[in-house]
């Protein structure tokens, strides 16, 4: 059965009927395909393409051409889920910049909306994209772009100033025109009450169980990362093939099931 096209605003009702929604890495057209059978609703081509696809040590080095080549790739085999593609670091410093680059994504790689990481700092770009019809999604918490600056992989916002930061700039770049936010390594109980806080959906990746939905990087959820972080869950264990593995993760996290306590931090 085909299913209807996946767009901003389906998300959105989504979210006001409480029901949660499923969104996986993707980088190539295979498995695209099988995401989708899964039944996914946002397909991401994250930058973590560089360190999993590419074997580089963080995603600062992947290019606006390489994000265009895999997106394009994504979107030759996407159905109905929406097709996000991350904005490479570097390629949004400026907002005629991000409006070059976000133009580059969608008109030769075929993305339905553009993720930028940052909060404050991003307001200006996120009105121009926004301005120009281009859906955003945020990023806030851990920014893996910025990881020198931050000295590494960590939970952000369980100091005090942090979380105020974080659920400040999430009100700020929803009235700047971003459709959906996602919320990286922080605590559970500041995703839950930034997601009550916002009316566009809040994606989290270690953010707890209260957002309006999930994401992982589809290496680490079939278990290819031999070092995975504490919110991952290996969803190809106990057998399964990989197809399984994908409907699985899916019926977890519309369940609610999935992320567990033990894939959260306080
Ligand atoms: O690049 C990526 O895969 C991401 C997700 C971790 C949210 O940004």
């Amino acid at each position: 059965m085909t299913r209807q096209n996946i767009t901003v605003r389906s998300l959105h009702e989504m979210k006001s009927a409480g029901e949660k929604i499923s969104v996986l890495t993707s980088y190539d057209a295979g498995f695209t395909r099988l995401i989708e059978e899964a039944g996914i609703e946002v397909l991401l081509v994250g930058d973590s393409l560089g360190m999993v696809v590419q074997g580089q040590e963080s995603t600062l080095p992947v290019t606006l051409d390489e994000m265009v080549y895999h997106t394009r790739n994504v979107a030759r085999a996407r159905e109905s889920a929406l097709l996000v593609a991350d904005m490479p670091f570097m390629s949004y410093r400026s907002p005629a910049l991000a409006l070059e680059s976000a133009g580059r994504l969608m008109k030769e790689g075929g993305a339905q909306m553009v993720k930028l990481e940052g909060g404050s700092v991003q307001l200006e770009t996120v009105r121009r994209l926004s301005s120009q019809g281009i859906p955003v999604c945020g990023h806030l918490g851990l920014l893996p772009q910025s990881v020198h600056k931050l000295g590494g992989y960590r939970v952000l916002g369980r100091e005090q100033g942090d979380a105020s930061r974080i659920r400040e700039d999430a009100r700020l770049l929803q009235e700047a025109g971003a459709d959906l936010l996602v919320l990286e390594c922080v605590p559970g109980q500041l995703a839950a009450q930034i997601t009550r806080e916002l009316s566009v959906p809040v994606i989290g990746i270690g953010a707890g169980a209260a957002c309006d939905g999930q994401v992982l990087v589809l290496y680490d959820m079939l278990g290819m990362n031999p070092h995975p972080p504490r919110f991952v869950k290996n969803f190809l264990a106990s057998g399964r093939t990989i197809q399984e593995a994908l409907r699985a993760y899916v019926e977890a996290v519309k369940g609610g099931e999935f992320p567990a306590g033990e894939h959260s931090f306080k």
